[in-house]
């Protein structure tokens, strides 16, 4: 190898890990604190999957990116927008005003993170 693919290869290996460091900048202890925070838990339950009703969708386990998209989607509703990427529901819309980008990442990181026969085993 001369040293411009060392270089080279050092500039990809870099930008490989910083690439990893932003999909991992999500903070799973902040996640659970808000989910907490926001009396998330007094309808999904405080392990997300026991809700206190039965209609209420299970978020234990569900993938991280479905649930970031549908937070910003109620979002989208709240906003007004008719886009296909928005959703209105008369609890969930209120629920997500009050959450700032970092927080809905956060929760669905750490909701992704816990069991649950959802959608991930772990
Ligand atoms: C008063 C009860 C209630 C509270 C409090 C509540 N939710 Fe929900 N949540 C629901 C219901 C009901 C739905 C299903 C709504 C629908 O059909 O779109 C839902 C849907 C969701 C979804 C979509 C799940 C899916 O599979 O598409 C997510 C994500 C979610 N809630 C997260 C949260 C978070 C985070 C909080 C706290 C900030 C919260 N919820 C607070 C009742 C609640």
């Amino acid at each position: 190898m001369n040293s411009m693919s060392i270089k080279l290869a050092g500039a990809m290996a870099l930008a490989l890990f910083c690439g990893a460091g932003t999909a991992a900048a999500a903070d799973l202890k902040a996640g659970q604190a808000a989910f907490e925070k926001f009396a998330c838990a007094s309808c999904h339950g405080a392990d997300a999957k026991t809700s206190v009703m039965p209609t209420y969708p299970i978020l234990a386990g569900q993938h991280a990116d479905y649930l970031l998209h549908s937070l910003r989607a109620y979002q989208r509703g709240a906003s007004g927008s008719t886009s296909v990427n928005a959703r209105t529901n008369a609890v969930m819309t209120a629920m997500v005003q009050q959450l700032s980008d970092a927080d809905m990442r956060n929760i669905a990181a750490w909701l992704a993170s816990l069991p649950s026969d959802l959608a991930v085993r772990r």
